[in-house]
This record gives structure tokens, C-alpha cells and sequence, in this order.
């Protein structure tokens, strides 16, 4: 695929998406949303690759869902097109770690992209909200049902019913964003945390990744339970033996991904 709307490249075991459509804020259309998914499964199948990170401009992440194609959609265009929220689908399928790195406004499906990634790391300039009701909808990515999770019911309401937008200082508070940077360091510290994460076992990550997702999914016993036999499966692979002699031998581990 020819990608127009996003800039892809790898640095080192670290692959970058960068969403680019300057013009509209990074709106996110049909085609940004096509080349995303298409990206970022190539980098979850490419073997080289430890750790994906999502990132936009110093002006937005991304501020939303394109309301200009969005504006003359029908409920059938919808509902049995591939497009608006169906081709969103294909982020929940990558099984690698991915961050992302949030400048200037993530709003709408800006801020439900960034939910949907595994942590945010947001620049001191960041700016989160679900403004949708001011344009006569409702949040269509999770963003009801990933908010409420993340920061509460109240503040999920508040953002949701007022449209409000919520700095990167009280989105931290919150608990929406794992770390907040000054703007010019937040591809440093994104690059560098996906570097740590890529530098450890990929399997054993998507274990963490995976065991960490069901505290969503299920209850607090069968997460438990779920948790308990990732932990007995990492003793059937090769990286906990070299995790754990390395420790003994006192060297750095060298993983070998089995
Ligand atoms: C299309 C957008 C856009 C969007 C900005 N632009 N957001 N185009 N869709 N979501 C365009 C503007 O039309 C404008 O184009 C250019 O980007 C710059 O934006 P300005 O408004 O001039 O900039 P500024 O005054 O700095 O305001 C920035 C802003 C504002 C606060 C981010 O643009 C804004 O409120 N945008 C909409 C946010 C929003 O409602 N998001 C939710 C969308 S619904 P021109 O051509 O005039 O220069 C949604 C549903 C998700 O996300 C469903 C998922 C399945």
C-alpha cells in the first residue's frame, strides 16, 4: 500500500507511525484509518520489530474522526460500510506493545485512538476530549466505554456530556496518560520507553500486554486465573531460563524471542 496519510519508518527494533494529514489536523478519514491498520499489521507480522509507537504533530495527535467526510454519511453508508469504525478494528489486533506519543489535541477518535493504544505519553501541550456532542453525536470508538475505565465515570461524563477538553496536567492526574514531557522531548522519551520494551522478550511482552487487556475483558477470579497460567507458560520458554540465569550470572539477558 502507498501510504499518503501516514509516514512510516523503523529505528532500530522500534517501529513509528506518524499520522500526517497537517492540513485538517490530522482528521482521521477512511484512507488514514486504511494505511494505519495496513502499517501497523505489518509491523506487528515484521519479526525485527519489538515495539510500535503512534505519534502526531506538535499541533495534534489527531482531532478526530473527519467531520467533513463524516458530514453527508446515512445510517446505512454506516452501518454496512467498511468505513467509520470498522476499519478502527484492526488496532486491537496487534499482539506487540504500541504507545502513543500525544502532542496538541486528541480529540473524538483522536482520543480514542490514543486509548486504544497499550499506554499514552503525552507532551505538557496535550490536550484530550470527546467533543462529539457539539456536533450532534456520540463518541464511535470506545471512547464511552474506554474513559470511563481510565478516568472515572464522573470525569467520562463530564468530558462526554460538556465536550470540555482536558489539559495534559489533569489527564495525568486522571490516569489517562503513563507520563507527561516537555513537547520537545516527547519523541525522545516515547523512542527510548519503546526501545526498554523492545529490548525484552517480544513473547513475554505480548504475555504482559495480553494478561493486562483481560483485567478489561473479564472478572477480577478469571483475570486472576488468566494472569496465573501466562505466568506458568512463560516457564515453557527459553527467554525465562535466560531471564532468570542472566540475573544469577549477574549479565545482561540475551533474549532470543522463543
Ligand atoms: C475535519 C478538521 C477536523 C476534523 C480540524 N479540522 N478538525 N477537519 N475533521 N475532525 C480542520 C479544520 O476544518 C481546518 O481546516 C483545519 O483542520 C484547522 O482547524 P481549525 O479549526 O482552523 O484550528 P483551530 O482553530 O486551532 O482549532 C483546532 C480544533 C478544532 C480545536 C482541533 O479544529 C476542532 O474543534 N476540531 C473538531 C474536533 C472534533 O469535533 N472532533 C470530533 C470529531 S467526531 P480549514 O480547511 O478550514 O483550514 C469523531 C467521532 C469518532 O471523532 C468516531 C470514530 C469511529
Amino acid at each position: 500500500m502507498n501510504y499518503k496519510n501516514i509516514l512510516v519508518e523503523t529505528r532500530d527494533k522500534v517501529g513509528v507511525i506518524q499520522l500526517n494529514r497537517p492540513k485538517a489536523m490530522n482528521a482521521l478519514n477512511d484512507q488514514l484509518m486504511d494505511e494505519l491498520g495496513d502499517a501497523l499489521l505489518k509491523f506487528d507480522a515484521d519479526e525485527k520489530i519489538g515495539c510500535i509507537v503512534i505519534t502526531g504533530s506538535d499541533k495534534a495527535f489527531a482531532a478526530g474522526a473527519d467531520i467533513s467526510a463524516m458530514a453527508k454519511y446515512t445510517y446505512m453508508d454506516v452501518y454496512k460500510g467498511e468505513y467509520i469504525s470498522r476499519n478502527w478494528e484492526h488496532i486491537r489486533r496487534v499482539r506487540k506493545p504500541v504507545i502513543a506519543a500525544v502532542a496538541g489535541y486528541a480529540l473524538g477518535g483522536g482520543c480514542e485512538l490514543a486509548m486504544m493504544c497499550d499506554f499514552i505519553i503525552a507532551a505538557e501541550t496535550a490536550k484530550f476530549g470527546q467533543p462529539e456532542i457539539k456536533i450532534g453525536t456520540t463518541p464511535g470508538a470506545g471512547g464511552t466505554q474506554r474513559l470511563p475505565r481510565a478516568i472515572s465515570k464522573a470525569k467520562a461524563m463530564d468530558l462526554c456530556l460538556t465536550a470540555r477538553i482536558m489539559d495534559a496536567a489533569e489527564a495525568e492526574r486522571a490516569g489517562l496518560v503513563s507520563r507527561i514531557v516537555p513537547a520537545d522531548k516527547l519523541l525522545d522519551e516515547a523512542f527510548s520507553a519503546a526501545a526498554i520494551i523492545a529490548s525484552m522478550s517480544l513473547p513475554i511482552a505480548m504475555m504482559v500486554k495480553e494478561s493486562i487487556n483481560r483485567a478489561y475483558e473479564t472478572t477480577l477470579t478469571e483475570g486472576i486465573l488468566f494472569e496465573r497460567r501466562m505466568f506458568h507458560g512463560t516457564f515453557g520458554t527459553e527467554d525465562q531460563k535466560e531471564g532468570m540465569e542472566a540475573f544469577l550470572e549477574k549479565r545482561p539477558p540475551m533474549f532470543k524471542n522463543s
